[in-house]
């Protein structure tokens, strides 16, 4: 298996860049069928999911979709639950549209409600959740999601949009942090 450093961990692939195609291209046929004639708003959330979402919607082509992008800044307010994400760089009208978020990965699932519930707060229709890698068995929160890539196991990855300390988004293969004892 190819092995590559980020820092001082050691990754080896873990999904090559041909299966990540074929999970993309499944996504888009079921999105074709779903969201044709719905002038449906995409939503990337950065930084992650910027290489799925330009392989996806190379791969949906619908005439009738638009595509932005937003940030989430964590900070702590002065609520119970600590950490609050504020949706940074939204300018569109959400009110009445459908909404298809598009996230590099599920993990706890904390970040995509917040993001679901945000969207709901500002007056979507409908709002739709797709994710290129999933983690069932990190899954915390309560939330559906209506496109699934991949389900992983709750091993950390990088590549493919997804970092480790800032390195990696730039792979196009997905790598699995290789474990101290299997290192040498
Ligand atoms: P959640 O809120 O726990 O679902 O976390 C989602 C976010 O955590 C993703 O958008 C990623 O930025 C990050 N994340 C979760 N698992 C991984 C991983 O294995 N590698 C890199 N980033 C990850
Ligand atoms: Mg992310």
């Amino acid at each position: 298996m190819k092995r590559i450093k980020l820092w001082d961990e050691v990754f080896e692939i873990s999904i090559p860049h041909s299966e990540i195609q074929l999970a993309i291209n499944r996504i888009a046929e079921q999105m074709k069928v779903d969201l044709e004639g719905k002038e449906t708003l995409f939503i990337c959330i950065l930084n992650g999911a910027f290489m799925f979402a330009s392989e996806l919607m190379k791969a949906v082509e619908l005439t009738d979709a638009e595509i932005s992008f937003l940030k989430l800044s964590s900070y702590s307010g002065a609520n119970s639950t600590g950490e609050i994400k504020e949706l940074i760089g939204l300018n569109e009208v959400i009110t009445g549209r459908t909404v298809v978020i598009i996230e590099d990965i599920v993990d706890s699932g904390q970040t995509i409600k917040e993001v679901l519930n945000q969207l709901l707060a500002k007056g979507a229709r409908e709002v739709k959740v797709a994710t290129l890698l999933f983690k069932p068995n990190s899954l915390r929160a309560d939330i559906k999601l209506d496109y699934v890539g991949l389900e992983i196991p709750n091993d950390f990855i990088v590549g493919f949009g997804l970092d480790y300390d800032r390195r990696g988004r730039n792979l196009k293969d997905i790598y699995s942090l290789v474990k101290e004892q299997f290192k040498n």
